[in-house]
């Protein structure tokens, strides 16, 4: 494997969460970007979450790699596939596999803002595939993408409906990023959970044994940690909601009685009224009929869709035109 990339030093990333929070806690309401969930432990939580009954998203997904990874590979013969959050890159090996049974592939490129765990992952796969050349970077997917590796043909990956974390005016400026950073030859490939019965959408996100309700306040312990707050993360409660005009879910943390927070490092003593909820992240679903359009707008022609029977998740395709 090649030593991991970074675009985002230690220095960064204290600045960036800084802003972030500073801005976030002083909002009405208040709000945090879904991002700062992933330091080592909340990337293992997330890796829980794949696994749970309730959380079918990363099944659903995986069954469609299984079953159209080699389709995707003849229709990108790509040399390089950089994909954009990729965690532990676990479905990913069906790609991997896919392309190089294609005969194309020479590069993996993964990139994250969690740059510890993403090393790890990029270890893992590396050892498991000798002919590829692993070259990880820790970057940030709204800010990095004009300095990621340029050149070959490139598979542009971002899966497990990631984009979705994005609200629609990110979403947007992120699309028309990475289009600015693709050339001809490269393709885009998205997995999108989609719109579904509200029911379940919010089981998936509020599972009975509590693994997302301890990924939703990890958030709180990475603010303890990082900025020396001192949050309780049990005076508040995990909170999982359908908004059916944004069609999101959203996920907040709702304080439990009405206390005071200290951001020592910030300065700041920030008051929560019981009851009142910070919002740490929203959760987009997808109908064809909105991120064709969005795509569109970004300067992307949609050309290839993949959706499973129950029409739970989408593997789309896209080229730069
Ligand atoms: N692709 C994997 C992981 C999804 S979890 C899967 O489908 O299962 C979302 C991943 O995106 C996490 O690993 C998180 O660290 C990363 N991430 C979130 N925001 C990011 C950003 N702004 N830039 C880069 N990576 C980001
Ligand atoms: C990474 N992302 C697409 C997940 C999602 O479903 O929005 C994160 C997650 N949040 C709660 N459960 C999983």
């Amino acid at each position: 494997m090649q030593p991991i990339e970074r675009h985002l030093t230690d220095d960064d990333l204290a600045a960036a969460l800084r802003a972030d929070v500073r801005g976030g806690l002083r909002s009405a309401p208040k709000a945090l970007p879904p991002k700062w969930f992933y330091d080592e432990r909340g990337s293992a939580l997330f890796e829980e979450i794949t696994a749970l009954d309730a959380y079918y998203p990363t099944r659903a997904e995986t069954a469609l790699l299984v079953r159209h990874a080699p389709e995707v590979a003849a229709a990108a013969r790509a040399d390089t596939l950089l994909e954009l959050g990729a965690g532990s890159g676990r479905k990913t090996r069906l790609l991997l596999d896919a392309l190089s049974r294609e005969g194309s592939l020479r590069r993996f490129v993964p990139v994250d803002v969690s740059g510890d765990f993403l090393e790890q992952a990029a270890r893992e796969l590396a050892a498991d595939h000798p002919a590829i050349v692993v070259a990880p970077v820790a970057a940030d997917f709204e800010r990095h993408l004009h300095l990621l590796p340029s050149g070959g043909r490139r598979l542009v990956a971002m899966l497990g409906s990631t984009i979705g974390n994005l609200v629609p005016e990110q979403r947007a400026k992120f699309l028309g990023e990475l289009r600015a950073a693709m050339g001809p030859g490269d393709t885009l490939l998205l997995g999108v959970d989609l719109v579904k019965d509200p029911a379940r959408l919010v089981a998936a996100y509020d599972d009975p044994q509590g693994v997302t309700a301890a990924f939703n306040r990890n958030v709180l312990l990475v603010l303890n940690r990082e900025l020396g707050a001192d949050f309780v993360p049990a005076a508040f409660d995990h909170v999982a909601v359908w908004d059916p005009d944004a069609e999101w879910i959203e996920m907040r943390l709702r304080a439990r009685a009405a206390q005071r927070v200290g951001l020592a490092a910030l300065g700041m003593a920030v008051p929560f009224a019981a009851g009142e909820e910070l919002r740490t992240e929203t959760s987009a679903k997808f109908r064809r009929e909105r991120i064709g359009p969005e795509l569109a707008a970004a300067g992307f022609a949609l050309t290839h869709w993949w959706g499973d029977g129950a029409a739970d998740f989408a593997l789309l395709l896209a080229e730069p035109c």
